[in-house]
């Protein structure tokens, strides 16, 4: 992979028309090990935030042992570059033929569900594979409500009471039984947190059964770029966030047993960026060459402000506007779709225009995992950048604005 000391180097360098994803290992290290260290329990990396091999190798030489996976690829992945690494699978709803691959081939013992039929089908293939039932860990997963840019809750996880009978049913047959959460991804209050622990708790209490862990998720916020017009909104900073999130949960009685958690986004957002080119001005529209069929699919929630710097192109002499005042951008993105249309705009140099390239920050979590190719666009090329995007100076989308009209 070849190497720059930032993106705007390698936008001159390369004069690229594709996108380019500038990979940050020193900064994915450095996030790994801010969490790991804030984190008294067991790290488990969630695989499917960014599954691609040049994370998940740099993650296991940061020192990440542990990886939370939901299908049988994501085993593959981590045990191409990590074969010694633990592997939790997370999914609460799994195919039989993945449950006997993860017990059988990969020989995972932390599974999830939030259901009964779930437990049938691992105690059938337990039983079949002369597994012990003591051996292997079943977390029952329980809803949880809050705010959170991605809200998870809807799909997966027992009500209160039914995760009682499920904690109690799982113990009854023999295996050891944790409690897990996940409240949604991008949760920038504890209070998420606070509930569910509220919840876990009142479960544990009930079902009167042995703990064997606790498992809080993930969900832990990266930073962002700032809504200009939202002053004081500051995201909280992550390593602080996971001690108040600890210190709940001894609150709630959970200093006895073992934690668990599933970071993702904390973890790799901000070991990439990615280097996009205006293929077109019109008016206070740009249109560029990815988008949300791409890499961009985070900016649907709306939620996310992603940081966003011009790299003017050095060969553009004449401009209109001044370079000094920044304004709101509608940006288009690559397919004839016209839904793709990131929800919120970029706030660029006025002077923005045809041929330039535009880096935009801490893109790593759900960004290459979701690419997809429709309409033929795949972006899937790489640099490595050794600084990381805050040290090239300020996102203009994180400057003051002046507001103008689309
Ligand atoms: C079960 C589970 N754990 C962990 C994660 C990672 O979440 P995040 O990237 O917000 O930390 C997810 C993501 O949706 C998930 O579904």
């Amino acid at each position: 992979m070849e190497r720059f000391p930032n993106a705007r180097e390698a936008a001159y360098a390369l004069r690229p028309d594709e996108p380019v994803y500038c990979f940050r290992p020193s900064v994915l290290t450095a996030d790994a090990r801010r969490f790991k260290d804030a984190f008294p329990g067991k790290t488990a990396y969630a695989v499917k935030t960014n599954g691609e091999e040049m994370v998940l190798a740099t993650l296991a030489k940061a020192g990440i042992e542990c990886f939370d996976v939901a299908s049988p690829a994501e085993c593959a992945a981590v045990k191409a570059v990590a074969p010694k690494a633990e592997l939790i699978y997370t999914h609460p709803v799994k195919a039989q033929s993945h449950i006997r691959l993860a017990l059988e081939d990969y020989r995972i013992r932390t599974l999830t569900l939030d259901h009964e039929d779930e437990v049938a089908k691992i105690l059938r293939i337990v039983r079949g594979l002369d597994l012990s039932p003591e051996d292997i860990t079943l977390f029952v997963r329980i809803a949880t409500r809050g705010h959170a840019a991605y809200e998870l809750s809807k799909k997966f996880g027992a009500g209160p009471a039914h995760a009682v009978e499920l904690a109690q049913r799982v113990h009854n047959i023999g295996f050891r039984v944790g409690i897990a959460f996940h409240v949604g991804s991008q949760v920038e209050d504890t209070d998420t947190y606070e509930r569910a622990l509220a919840s876990a708790a009142w479960v544990r209490a009930r079902a009167g059964v042995p703990l064997a862990a606790l498992d809080i998720g993930g969900g832990f916020p990266a930073p962002y770029g700032e809504d200009p017009r939202k002053a004081g909104a500051k995201a909280p900073d992550p390593a602080e966030l996971v001690r108040e999130v600890v210190g709940e949960a001894e609150e709630w009685g959970f200093s006895d047993v073992p934690l668990i958690a599933e970071p993702g986004r904390v973890i790799v957002a901000r070991a990439f960026s990615l280097i996009v080119r205006v293929l077109l001005r019109k008016g206070r529209r740009i249109y560029i060459n990815d988008g949300i069929w791409a890499s961009l699919s985070d900016s649907w929630t709306g939620k996310i402000a992603l940081p966003a710097r011009l790299l003017p192109d050095p060969a553009r002499k004449r401009r209109s506007g001044r370079p000094d005042r920044i304004a709101p951008f509608k940006v288009c993105g690559a397919t004839c779709d016209s839904v793709d249309i990131l929800s919120r705009p970029f706030y660029l140099p006025e002077t923005v225009d045809t041929g330039d390239w535009i880096e935009i920050g801490h893109i790593g979590a759900y960004s290459l995992a979701l690419r997809t190719r429709f309409n033929g666009f795949y972006p899937d090329t790489f640099v490595e950048v050794t600084t990381p995007f805050e040290e090239a100076g300020p996102a203009e989308s994180l400057a003051a604005i002046e507001t103008m009209a689309d």
